[in-house]
């Protein structure tokens, strides 16, 4: 008889970091009749329980989307009360954030958020900023387009200025100039709502992530919903590029 899937997993290793795309808010409020905001509150809540869910799990970074840069084209009353909501889930949550010594992150350009969003949050990111457990990161007006042009413009910049040799600019030397330097990359990507799109998420970095497609909404995206993703991932064999048998060998060296 075979072992159950789970244990002869391919990938025994739980992910390091997790990335979501928290997608599907405003259709898990339409379905139910209600609005697009409370779908969102919905959202936030979840969040709350994936995130101790995380921390339990031992994974050790989880980057969320929250708001993309394309977002700004939604309504102003759903821009404005999702920012309102993330203001109030910094208050309403930040004694746990330090009780579970987790460190807070922005991806994204924060410079353009309103200011009763923004400050406070740029507090938060400096009173956790020696916190070890957990590293939270939040992309909040964030696009993996946006990052590589500021990236590329500040390769320029040091090239121009004879700091950097146009031959040495190298993987590391870009990698260092993206938002996420110093973080591990993706191991895993999990998008809610059935949509099979990355919307312009971390594109470089999740250039050898596992993507994972949850048909759910995100309001309904609970523990047990993660432990699929997980169970999925475990599923997966990591090449890099290469064989089978080359991944075998060297699992047992
Ligand atoms: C994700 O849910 C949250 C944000 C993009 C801020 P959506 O608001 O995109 O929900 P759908 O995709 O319209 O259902
Ligand atoms: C991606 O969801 C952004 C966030 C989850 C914050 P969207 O709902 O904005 O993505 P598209 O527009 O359907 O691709
Ligand atoms: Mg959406």
């Amino acid at each position: 008889m075979s072992p159950p899937a789970l244990i002869s997993s391919a990938n025994p290793v739980p992910p390091r970091h997790i990335g979501i795309i928290m997608d599907g808010n405003g259709r898990w409020a339409a379905a139910k009749g209600l609005p697009r905001l409370e779908g969102h509150r919905r959202g936030a809540e979840r969040l709350i329980e994936i995130i101790d869910a995380c921390i339990d799990g031992g994974i050790g970074t989880l980057t969320v989307f929250a708001f993309s840069a394309e977002n700004w084209k939604r309504p102003l009353e759903e821009v404005s009360g999702l920012f309102k909501l993330g203001e109030w889930i910094l208050r309403a949550h930040l004694a746990r954030l330090e009780k579970r010594n987790v460190r807070l992150r922005v991806i994204g350009d924060i410079s353009a958020l309103p200011e009763f969003v923004r400050v406070p949050l740029e507090d938060v990111i400096k009173s956790t900023q020696d916190n070890t457990a957990f590293t939270l990161v939040v992309a909040l007006n964030y696009g993996a387009r946006q990052e590589i042009v500021a990236a590329a413009q500040a390769i320029a910049t040091d090239v121009a200025a004879g700091k950097l040799a146009p031959a040495a600019v190298d993987w590391s030397a870009v990698e260092a100039r993206l938002q996420t330097a110093g973080m591990p990359d993706p191991d895993l990507i999990i998008r809610t709502s059935g949509e099979f799109r990355l919307s312009n998420f971390l594109l470089l970095q999740s250039a050898y992530a596992e993507i994972v497609f949850a048909s759910v909404f995100w309001p309904d995206f609970d523990k047990a919903q993660l432990q699929l993703a997980l169970a999925e991932y475990a599923k997966r064999e990591r090449r890099f590029g290469q064989t089978r048998e080359q991944i075998q060998t060297s699992d047992q060296a």
